[in-house]
């Protein structure tokens, strides 16, 4: 049953992630988001899935992985997102190895209409090869080809840090939305070093301050190394992974999870309001930027939840 408009602006995703591929063709080392082995999910069970996003009133889609290239219907899923379920924003995140001008035209008759393309840095190291020198070229088929909007992502902490901020600098010349993450360990926490602090400052000030990947959370993160919000993962955002099981976040798995197709309106209403022991520290944007529209409204954090 889908819920009507004013249960959907109390409590429904802004945002759900839908993992559509475990497998991933690469194995950056700081990532525990993949497997090199799995197979890619079942179209219709993946229809299935994001019907049901689309029934707890989801307004978008973001269909990734693994790595989502390697899906082979993953045109289909897209066209089906936006042309059948109507979510208001169909969305994908790549490292972008696949991308050929037939691929993005693909993609772009699918009704794609967000792709984040992950790159961390210049040179191929140890921790990551998603990089300028192996990517470069898809960049210019993105340039030439895509009719959708492609936000360039890297890793602060993932390369050396003059290397972010030439991924910064390469992406805003190329007339893309640069973005930038701060390294997470396996809870989702922050993991920098000084000088990998010293370049996300310089990056923060080739980003215009209206972007909304650069909220404050990162200074005062930095500056105090935390920065409290209240989490609104299993409601504002959700996470559903390759067993159709939805979770706060990627990095939240093993403390929650209960399957999407059992998820009911109670659900969105109870995760948004609980509170959660890792959202002090927590460093991903996507959940933050989910939860900042309710930074006004009630979390029951445990002390009242005893009373
Ligand atoms: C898990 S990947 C999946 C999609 C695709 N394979 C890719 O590389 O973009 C999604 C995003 O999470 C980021 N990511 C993974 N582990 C991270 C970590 N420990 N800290 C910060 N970002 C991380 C990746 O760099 C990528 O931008």
């Amino acid at each position: 049953m889908s819920l009507n408009t004013f249960q959907r602006f109390r409590f429904s995703p802004w945002f759900s992630q839908l993992v559509v591929i475990r497998r991933c063709n690469l194995s950056c080392t700081y990532c525990n988001e993949f497997d090199n082995s799995s197979e890619a999910l079942d179209l219709e069970l993946l229809k299935k899935r994001a019907k049901k996003l689309k029934q707890l009133g989801s307004f978008s889609i973001n269909l990734t992985g693994g790595e989502p290239t390697l899906h082979p219907d993953l045109f289909e899923l897209i066209r089906y997102c936006r042309q059948d379920l109507r979510f208001l924003r169909t969305t994908m995140i790549t490292n972008g190895f696949y991308l050929t001008p037939e691929l993005i035209k693909k993609l772009n008759q699918a009704g794609l209409q967000d792709m984040q393309i992950s790159i961390d840095g210049v040179k191929p190291n140890k921790v990551t090869i998603k990089v300028l020198d192996t990517l470069r070229e898809r960049l210019n088929y993105l340039k030439d080809h895509a009719d959708f909007n492609v936000v360039v992502s890297g890793v602060v902490g993932s390369c050396p840090p003059e290397e972010s901020v030439e991924v910064i600098r390469t992406a805003k010349d190329m007339g893309f939305k640069p973005r930038v993450l701060l390294l997470h360990d396996s809870d989702g926490q922050v993991k920098l070093s000084e000088e990998e602090l010293a370049a996300y400052q310089e990056i923060k000030k080739m980003i215009p301050k209206s972007f909304p990947e650069f909220t404050s959370y990162q200074d005062e993160m930095l500056e105090k190394g935390s920065a409290p919000f209240k989490c609104r993962g299993g409601s504002r955002y959700l996470y559903v992974d390759e067993f159709g099981k939805v979770a706060w976040c990627s990095q939240t798995r093993h403390i929650f999870s209960k399957p999407l197709m059992d998820y009911t309106y109670q659900d969105l209403k109870r995760e948004f309001y609980s509170y959660k022991s890792c959202q002090d520290q927590c460093t991903l944007g996507c959940v933050r930027s989910a939860s900042s529209v309710d930074g006004w409204r009630n979390q029951v954090v445990p002390e009242q939840a005893a009373a």
